[in-house]
C-alpha cells in the first residue's frame, strides 16, 4: 500500500514538472548591464572592422555578452524603448537568437535576459563552415514577421534584411572596438536550423553571425 502510494506520488511529480530536454533545463540568466561608456572612438573602429573567419573556443565573459548584445539591438532610449539598431517604421521586427554550446537562447532586451530555448548544442546547425561549430558564440537573426503583417511579401524581405545588417553593422563595430572577431553569414541550411530552432513559420531567419576571441 505504502509502496503503491510512493509511486503514485511520483507519477503526480513528474505530471506536474515533466522530465524535459528542452529549455527547462536552461536557466534564464539576467545579464549584467551593458557598460556603455568607452570603447574605440568610431573612426578607429571604422578602420579595424573585418571579417574574420578564425575563432578561439574561449567563451566570451557574460559582461562582454552583454555589451555585445546591448551594441547589436539594446534598448538606448528606455523612456520610448528605442534600440541601437533602427528598423523601418519601428517595427523592431529582428530577434537575436543565442547559439552557445549550452543551448539556445532569445534575447530579451527590455528584460536584458537571456531566455532559455533549447538546451542543445545547434552550433553544427548554425552554419556550413568549419569554424561555426567551435566558435563560443553564434548570433542568428531572426524576422518575426507577424510584426509586419501591414506589407507586401516583397516588403517584408526587403526591410527584414536591411534591418538585420544594421544589427550586423552594430556587432562588427562593437567587435571592432573590443578586439573580438567575427563574421556574418548568409550560408546556412536555414530550413533544417528553423526546424531545430522550432521556428514558428512566420519567423524567417536572415542572416547569422559568429563572434568570438580571435584565434591565438
Ligand atoms: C549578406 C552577407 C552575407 C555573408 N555571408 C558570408 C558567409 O556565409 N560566410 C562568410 O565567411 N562570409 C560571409 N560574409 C562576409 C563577406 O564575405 C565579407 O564581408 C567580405 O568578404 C568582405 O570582407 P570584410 O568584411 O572583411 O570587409 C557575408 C557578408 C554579407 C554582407
Amino acid at each position: 500500500m505504502r509502496m503503491i502510494l510512493k509511486k503514485g506520488f511520483i507519477l503526480v511529480l513528474l505530471l506536474v514538472f515533466p522530465i524535459s530536454t528542452y529549455a527547462q533545463e536552461l536557466k534564464a540568466f539576467k545579464l549584467p548591464a551593458p557598460q556603455t561608456e568607452g570603447g574605440k572612438p568610431i573612426m578607429q573602429a571604422l578602420k579595424d572592422r573585418k571579417s574574420t573567419r578564425e575563432y578561439s573556443a574561449k567563451e566570451l565573459p557574460l559582461q562582454v555578452l552583454s555589451d555585445l548584445l546591448w551594441a547589436a539591438n539594446g534598448i538606448n532610449r528606455p523612456d520610448s524603448e528605442h534600440h541601437t539598431s533602427p528598423t523601418a517604421m519601428n517595427m523592431q521586427e529582428i530577434d537575436i537568437y543565442v547559439v552557445k554550446s549550452d543551448g539556445l537562447y532569445l534575447f530579451d532586451a527590455t528584460a536584458n535576459t537571456l531566455v532559455p530555448i533549447l538546451a542543445q548544442d545547434i552550433r553544427a546547425l548554425a552554419g556550413r563552415q568549419p569554424f561555426v561549430k567551435d566558435a563560443p558564440l553564434n548570433l542568428i537573426y531572426v524576422a518575426d514577421f507577424s510584426k509586419m503583417s501591414m506589407l507586401s511579401a516583397q516588403d517584408k524581405d526587403f526591410y527584414s534584411a536591411t534591418d538585420t545588417g544594421f544589427i550586423s553593422e552594430n556587432v562588427y563595430l562593437f567587435c571592432a572596438s573590443s578586439g573580438l572577431a567575427t563574421v556574418v553569414r548568409g550560408s546556412m541550411d536555414k530550413s533544417a536550423l528553423a526546424k531545430a530552432m522550432k521556428l514558428r513559420s512566420d519567423q524567417k531567419i536572415i542572416l547569422a553571425q559568429t563572434v568570438g576571441f580571435p584565434k591565438e
